[in-house]
C-alpha cells in the first residue's frame, strides 16, 4: 500500500490522466506482476521475442516507437535501444523503475500520451451529449517510425474510459458496446496508416476457468473485431486462483502479429 501511494505521488503523469484512473491502473499491474511474476514468464519471453524477431525484419532502423509501453515487462527495450538509432515509449505514464532504466539510454524518450485522444472529452462529457469520439493520434516525435509496436494494450483501450463512463453516467448498454468497438477500431485504423512495420501483440479473450479447469466464463476481448489470423498465439496466466477469486482463475488468450495489416 505504502509503495502505491509514493508511486502514485512522484510519477509525473497529467492531471487529466490521474482523474481518469489511468495511473492508479498502470501502478495496480506492477502490484499484481510481483504477486504473480512466474505465471507472466511464458507471455512477457514470447512477447520479447515476437518483437525482436520483427526488429530483424526491419530494414532500416533508424525509429522505433512501442504504444503502451508500460512498466517494459514484454518490451525488450535495451535491445531495441541498441538496435534504432531512436526509441520512443509511449504510456499514460512512465513509472520511477522506467525512468531509472532509460536514464541509460541516451537515444530513448519517454513520452506520456492517451493514445485514443479521449482523455480531455470525457472530463468535460456532460450527461445528454454524444459520446466523446475516439482520436487516436501519434505526438510529433513518433511519427514516420520504421518499426511501430502495439504492446499489449488494445484490450485495454476502451476499459478505462467505460469504467469512468459508467461510474458518472448511466449510459445505455449497446450504446458502450459500439463505443468499445469505436475506440478499438480506431486504434487498429491508426496502426493500419503507420508507413514502417506494425506489431501487433493483444489479449483477445479472458477466459474465466474453475478449480477442475472448466470454461465458466469467456470475455471477448476485442467486442466483435476481427483481426485476422495471428502468426503465434499463446496462452497468458493473468491471475492464477486465489489472485481475483480463490474458486477460479483468469487466463487470457494472446495473438502476436510480426507485421500486422488488416485481414
Ligand atoms: C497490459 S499493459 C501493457 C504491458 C506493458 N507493455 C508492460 O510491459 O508493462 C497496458 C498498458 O497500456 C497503457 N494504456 C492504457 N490506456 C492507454 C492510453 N489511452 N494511452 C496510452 N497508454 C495507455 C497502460 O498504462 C499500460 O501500461
Amino acid at each position: 500500500m505504502l509503495r502505491e501511494l509514493f508511486h502514485f505521488f512522484v510519477t509525473p503523469c497529467p492531471k487529466t490522466y490521474r482523474r481518469l484512473g489511468y495511473l492508479s491502473g498502470l501502478i495496480a499491474i506492477q502490484g499484481r506482476y510481483k504477486r504473480v511474476a512466474d505465471h507472466w514468464r511464458t507471455h512477457l519471453d514470447n512477447s520479447r521475442q515476437l518483437i525482436l524477431h520483427a526488429a530483424a525484419q526491419t530494414p532500416q532502423r533508424n525509429k522505433v516507437v512501442v504504444i503502451g509501453s508500460g512498466l517494459l515487462l514484454d518490451v525488450p527495450v535495451e535491445m531495441l535501444a541498441k538496435q534504432f538509432n531512436t526509441v520512443i515509449l509511449i504510456d499514460i505514464a512512465h513509472l520511477i523503475s522506467v525512468r531509472l532504466l532509460c536514464m541509460r539510454h541516451s537515444n530513448i524518450t519517454l513520452v506520456e500520451h492517451d493514445i485514443t485522444g479521449l482523455a480531455e472529452a470525457l472530463l468535460s462529457y456532460r450527461r445528454g451529449e454524444s459520446l466523446p469520439r475516439p482520436q487516436a493520434g501519434l505526438p510529433a516525435v513518433a511519427q514516420n517510425a520504421d518499426l511501430i509496436i502495439s504492446c499489449n494494450i488494445l484490450s485495454q483501450l476502451a476499459i478505462t474510459p467505460a469504467q469512468y463512463l459508467q461510474q458518472h453516467f448511466v449510459v445505455d448498454g449497446e450504446r458502450l458496446a459500439n463505443w468499445r468497438q469505436e475506440i478499438i477500431f480506431n486504434h487498429l485504423a491508426l496502426l493500419t496508416e503507420q508507413p514502417g512495420q506494425r506489431v501487433l501483440l493483444c489479449d483477445v479473450f479472458h477466459d474465466y476457468l474453475d478449480r477442475n479447469d472448466n470454461l465458466l466464463y469467456r470475455e471477448d476481448m476485442l467486442h466483435g473485431i476481427k483481426i485476422g489470423d495471428p502468426e503465434q498465439q499463446w496462452r497468458w496466466s493473468i491471475a492464477p486462483e486465489g489472485e481475483l477469486d480463490a474458486s477460479y482463475r483468469l487466463q487470457a488468450t494472446v495473438s502476436g502479429f510480426s507485421n500486422w495489416s488488416w485481414p
